[in-house]
């Protein structure tokens, strides 16, 4: 389980290696983290070439660090031809984290695991996991149980919604109804295994009202934030994801009314004529000490 301080990962932005305009653009974007493609996003015939450009990619990464934005490499997966020199070489840079696709089982993460700790990535090398396959959702509770063991290194569960779809069948319309359940799923082990959650991707990137509307429901089945494909829909994620104002304002009166000398030691107090309970300060106590790390 992480017992690091919180982290900001309300917007993601993938940006394919291949990408060299888009790569230039990482330093002028106020996302929490990219993730560097070198799976989906690269075709075939460039996967090695973008491998080649990581070494360049990660020069920059004192200017991700300045402003707090964490650097994560996407690998293909292991059983392809591009999976373990992917893994070996994203290793090198000592990324924040590398995000594995078409995770199945536990044993996939223990096998980089293993393969990180052989060649003596720092423990700072987290791994995060593409949540994208049937198999996965059905092994979903044994491979986040792996987020209790630190030396697992295991962090973060990403949405892989595209792959979901296609792998399924099922339909992906724009409320995302035949997902949502299994996109809940997912909330709920990543909570048992203390893991970060990141939903998918909205593939319509002009469609800024319609990703908005998607990010508010996400944050509302309890997201920490979203993976993105395009810069326009960074602003969009970390208001989202962030506390409103009204729930930092109610907060706030929880903390204020728990700090009264006439509620010292007391389980649970009325406030404005509701219940309040002591989870409810540690919520309140959450939710302030996240929007102080946003800056918000
Ligand atoms: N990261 C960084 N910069 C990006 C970007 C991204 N993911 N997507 C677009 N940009 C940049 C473009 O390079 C362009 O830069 P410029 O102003 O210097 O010309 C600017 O943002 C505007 O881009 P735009 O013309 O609107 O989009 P596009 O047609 O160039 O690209 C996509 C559209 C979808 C191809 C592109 O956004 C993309 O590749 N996204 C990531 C896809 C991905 O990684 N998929 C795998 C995970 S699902
Ligand atoms: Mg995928």
């Amino acid at each position: 389980m992480t017992t690091e301080p919180y982290r900001p990962r309300r917007s993601v932005l993938y940006v394919p290696a291949s990408n060299d305009k888009a790569l230039a653009k990482i330093a002028q974007l106020a996302c929490d983290a990219v993730i560097i493609d070198l799976e989906d996003a690269v075709a075939p015939a460039d996967k090695v070439a973008a491998r080649e450009k990581l070494a360049g990619i990660f020069d920059n990464r004192p200017v991700a660090l300045g402003r707090r934005c964490e650097m994560v490499v996407r690998v293909n997966a292991l059983a392809s031809e591009w999976g373990a020199d992917d893994l070996l070489a994203a290793a090198k840079f000592e990324p924040d984290g590398i995000l594995l696709s078409k995770v199945a089982t536990p044993r996939d993460i223990l096998e980089v695991g293993d393969v990180l700790d052989d060649n003596f990535a720092p423990d700072s090398v987290k791994l995060w996991a593409m949540i994208e396959t049937p198999k996965a959702m059905l092994n979903i509770g044994a491979i986040a149980e792996l987020g209790r063991d630190p030396a697992s290194r295991l962090n973060c569960f990403v949405a892989g919604t595209n792959d979901l779809a296609k792998d399924t069948g099922v339909l992906a319309t724009p409320d995302r109804r035949y997902l949502v359940p299994w996109l809940m799923q997912m909330v709920l082990a990543a909570r048992a295994g203390g893991l970060d959650m990141l939903d998918g991707v909205a593939n319509d990137f002009r469609d800024l009202d319609a990703f908005a509307r998607e990010c508010a429901e996400a944050a509302a089945m309890g997201f920490d934030g979203k993976t993105l494909i395009h810069p326009a829909q960074i602003d969009a994620a970390n208001r989202a994801f962030a506390p409103s104002p009204a729930a930092l304002t109610e907060a706030r009166l929880v903390k204020d009314a728990f700090a009264l000398a006439e509620n010292n030691g007391k389980g649970v107090i009325a406030l404005n004529g509701r219940m309040v309970e002591r989870l409810h300060l540690a919520q309140a106590e959450k939710l302030l000490a996240k929007a102080a790390a946003i800056g918000a």
